[in-house]
């Protein structure tokens, strides 16, 4: 039998509304409350505001247990564990702003009711420094792993659960790892510092593995190696395993960029200089470039040419366009001259405003039309699916830059397309 906690969530954007409900999916009553009215609206009537598959139905389906509101009474009245899961963006200098976890911590008063358990992205020490200044009030790190587009299935079987507790808390840490129970993860119980350290470093390896793919690809290209091979041979040694090695036109997303900067920014301010975070973070950065001189080997100067990408979203199955390789790239083709057209299934509208001037289509046929090059972005499985010899009869120049490795090389060479690939 589950035992069921009454359970509070502060903050229901994305990590918040996959905490909330799939902790309601588990059995527990949640009070998820957001400063944000028109959320907890939208979400009062069943609407889920943000793109992320199998949400809107756990939402429904759980909708007894889910309590949305803009009140912190409630929850605080109703609830003892409050899931932290407000935004931690980061600040001009690489820091992380705090200010949102702070704004929660100063609505709690001189509770000794209440245990803060941490799942917003803080930098190490953020929980140490909180409980010294706060000793009567319960604090649990529990870092969340979720990937955009498999959020509720990385929820429910997660590799595993991280809990930190430090001296004192041990009470309010069991209870969390029993709300965990049901998913049979591996569970690890360490210090508060440490659970913070090991969400920053799982970013930042699993971003360090990206450039370094990223990095192996460009070399690939001049020495005549398919980085696809590679990463497939190298994949199966199970000391490096094969997520994770996919090479393309760069990260981008809420975390890595962020994490991997944060990181950073903190061991600089111990005064270690984290050299090879340095160069994770360029390598993305002209990676994000490097599509620029594809086209120009291809196309000469990009001045007056029309280039189509195909995919806005930083990864598809998600809306989510921020520190997104689209946005970068439709920056640099628009300062080249270039007149540019983008199609993505469902982010385009957000991006409407931030793509330099760039013409949002309703169709990829609308974005290839007359086109002097196609280039990949995302890889949405719809892009695998087209009619290219219709895209090829629509475009001006046959020339296809394949950002994700995603198309079929072969059968677009046979249909008469030019193709880059990255890395092959
Ligand atoms: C990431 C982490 O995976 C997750 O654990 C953390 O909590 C939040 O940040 P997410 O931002 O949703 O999740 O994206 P993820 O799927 O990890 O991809 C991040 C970026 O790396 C994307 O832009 C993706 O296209 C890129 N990527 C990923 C590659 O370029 N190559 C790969 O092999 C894998």
């Amino acid at each position: 039998m589950t035992d069921r906690e009454s359970i509070g969530v502060i903050g229901v954007g994305w990590v918040g509304l996959v905490t909330a409900a799939c902790l309601a999916e588990l059995g527990h009553e949640v009070w998820a409350r957001d400063i944000v009215s028109d959320k907890i609206d939208s979400l009062s009537r069943g609407e889920v505001p943000i793109h992320e598959p199998g949400l809107p139905e756990l939402v429904a389906k759980n909708e007894s247990r889910l309590n949305f509101t803009t009140d912190m009474a409630p929850v605080l009245e109703h609830t003892e564990l409050l899931f932290v899961c407000v935004d931690t963006p980061p600040t001009y200098s690489g820091d992380a702003d705090l200010s949102r976890v702070e704004a929660v911590i100063a609505e709690l008063g001189d509770s000794s009711d209440h245990a803060l358990v941490m799942k917003s992205t803080v930098p190490v020490g953020t929980g140490r420094a909180i409980q010294r200044r706060r000793d009567a009030l319960g604090y649990v790190s529990n870092p969340e792993f979720l990937q955009e587009g498999s959020a509720v299935e990385d929820f429910m079987k997660p590799d595993r659960v991280v809990i930190g507790a430090d001296d004192g808390w041990a009470t309010f840490a069991d209870r969390v790892q029993t709300l965990y129970a049901p998913l049979n993860a591996p569970v690890v119980r360490t210090d508060v510092a440490s659970a913070e350290m090991i969400k920053l470093a799982s970013n930042a390896f699993l971003a360090t593995k990206i450039s370094f793919i990223n990095e192996i690809a460009n070399v690939s290209e001049e020495l005549g190696a398919d980085v696809s091979e590679v990463a497939r041979g190298m994949g199966l040694d199970g000391r490096i395993g094969p997520r994770f090695l996919r090479a393309g036109v760069g990260f981008g997303g809420s975390c890595f960029p962020k994490d991997v900067q944060a990181l950073k920014q903190l061991a600089g301010n111990t005064g270690y200089h984290f050299q090879l975070l340095t160069a994770v973070v360029e390598v993305n950065e002209l990676q994000k470039r490097r599509t620029i001189g594809k086209l120009q080997k291809h196309l000469g100067s990009l001045v007056g040419k029309d280039i189509a990408l195909l995919g806005v979203a930083f990864k598809p199955n998600t809306d989510d366009i921020r520190e997104a390789t689209s946005l970068v790239l439709s920056g640099r083709l628009a300062g080249e001259g270039a007149s540019v057209r983008v199609y993505d299934p469902v982010a385009a509208a957000k991006a409407d405003g931030m793509l330099a001037g760039a013409q949002i289509c309703d169709s990829v046929l609308e974005a290839v039309e007359d086109a002097d090059a196609a280039v990949l972005v995302t890889e949405w499985p719809e892009f695998a699916e087209l009619d290219w010899a219709e895209v090829k009869r629509r475009m001006r120049v046959p020339l296809i830059v394949d950002g994700r490795n995603f198309l079929d090389r072969d059968a677009l060479v046979a249909a008469g397309f030019t193709y880059e690939g990255i890395g092959r």
